[in-house]
């Protein structure tokens, strides 16, 4: 399962630019019409202006207008034997730009997976409705 995506993942791994982790992170976020936005990670010699794969992928699809609600999944791979498992501010972005209930499909370098939903990897999550 999810054969076609982890090579697609790993094409976009190739964009990454991280040469001071040496780290490669690729996402694809697909929606419920088809359509993929893919993000990849890009260092920067000061590091704390890293940005993730994640969040290059969902600013791009929330410039092209995307809703929360057409967003089927979001997928992310890591460079690692360990299932990649996106950091604390990528699942804050999640929560805002994704939906609840979206699914996020977690690979490692082997292509195996772990499915979740962003309320799964963010409990009790601050959104606007606490506003
Ligand atoms: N990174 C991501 O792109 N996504 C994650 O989910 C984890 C971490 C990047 C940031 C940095 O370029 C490198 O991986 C090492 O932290």
């Amino acid at each position: 399962m999810h054969k076609e995506l982890f090579k697609k993942l790993q094409e976009v791994q190739k964009l990454s630019y991280s040469p001071y982790s040496h780290f490669r992170v690729a996402c694809i976020i697909k929606l419920k019409n088809g359509k993929e936005f893919i993000g990849a990670n890009i260092e920067n010699a000061a590091y704390g202006e890293c940005l993730c794969a994640e969040r290059v992928a969902m600013v791009q699809m929330k410039l092209a207008q995307i809703k929360n609600e057409d967003v089927e999944y979001l997928s992310v791979l890591g460079d690692s034997d360990e299932i990649v498992s996106p950091c604390g501010s990528c699942r804050q972005v999640m929560a805002e730009l994704l939906s609840l209930d979206t699914k996020i499909i977690m690979f490692n370098r082997s292509g195996e997976y772990i499915e979740s939903t962003v309320e799964g990897i963010l409990p009790y999550t601050f959104t606007k409705s606490a506003l």
